[in-house]
């Protein structure tokens, strides 16, 4: 192959990456946009008032969830390499303990400037983050009447996706170490019955990745992921959760 035939190639696959992508991203917030203008005010107030109490609510069928299972599907596909892997066991750090965790995020802008550098010229990965971080912006003008509600003085500050595998879990913790953030969050889970728990009157109440649901989790809820294990022995258990982090407005 010549370098003009290789270059032209090379142009067909990342055109059809991106309107693959697009499409898919297209179809979950249409489904977003229907199901906003369903939601009433008073819904809107009884999920506020949850929040306040318990510190997370679960609002259901947000999404669409084939056309989100669809994106999910294609992402984990296409940019797996881009996900940073975490791993570490309970422990002390600089005072404070770090609970047990086994899990991979991908997060929408480069997290260093070894990052930035290493993905400058990578055209894959700049699709997925320009489009993934569009969709977040979207998403989050979209759910600013729920994210208004809970935290009146908050901003959208960044998106990223969680995915955990086969014996991924995060061990119970709380984040307010991160600062008084709130997150917006549409966890999905394939082949196992994935959940957040979350500690209430002290008890962990799970929560189950109901079909297209919107989970809201406030900074100083404790809460965990349990262990991702399979339930069916020839499928793969896989668990995503697409989170925009809000940070209050100073
Ligand atoms: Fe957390």
């Amino acid at each position: 192959m010549n370098k003009v035939h290789y270059l032209i190639n090379i142009k067909i696959v990342l055109m059809c990456n991106k309107d693959d992508l697009k499409y898919r991203i297209s179809e979950v917030i249409n489904s977003i946009i229907f199901s906003i203008s369903n939601i009433t005010d008073e819904d809107i107030e009884k999920y506020a008032t949850t929040f306040r109490e318990v510190g997370f609510v679960q609002i259901p069928s947000i999404i669409d969830s084939e056309a989100l299972a669809n994106l999910y599907q294609y992402v984990i596909d296409n940019s797996y390499k881009y996900f940073v892997s975490y791993q570490g066991k309970d422990r002390e750090y600089f005072g404070r303990s770090i609970s047990g965790h086994r899990f991979k995020r991908l997060f929408f802008k480069p997290g260093t400037e070894y990052d930035k550098i290493a993905l400058a010229n990578d055209k894959i990965w700049q699709i997925f983050s320009d489009e993934l971080e569009m969709m977040s912006v979207k998403i989050s003008e979209l759910i600013r009447p729920i994210m208004i509600s809970v935290g009146e003085n908050y901003r959208y500050d960044y998106g990223s996706i969680f995915y955990y595998g086969e014996n991924d879990f995060i061990g119970l913790h709380h984040d307010s170490h991160y600062g008084d953030m709130i997150n917006a969050q549409f966890p999905m889970s394939m082949n196992v019955d994935g959940c957040i728990r979350i500690k209430y009157n002290d008890e962990l109440i799970p929560f189950y990745d109901n079909p297209g649901c919107l989970n809201i989790l406030g900074a100083h809820a404790w809460h965990d992921v349990p262990t991702i294990s399979k339930i069916y022995n020839d499928k793969k258990p896989q668990r995503f959760n697409f989170t925009l982090v809000y940070m209050p407005i100073n």
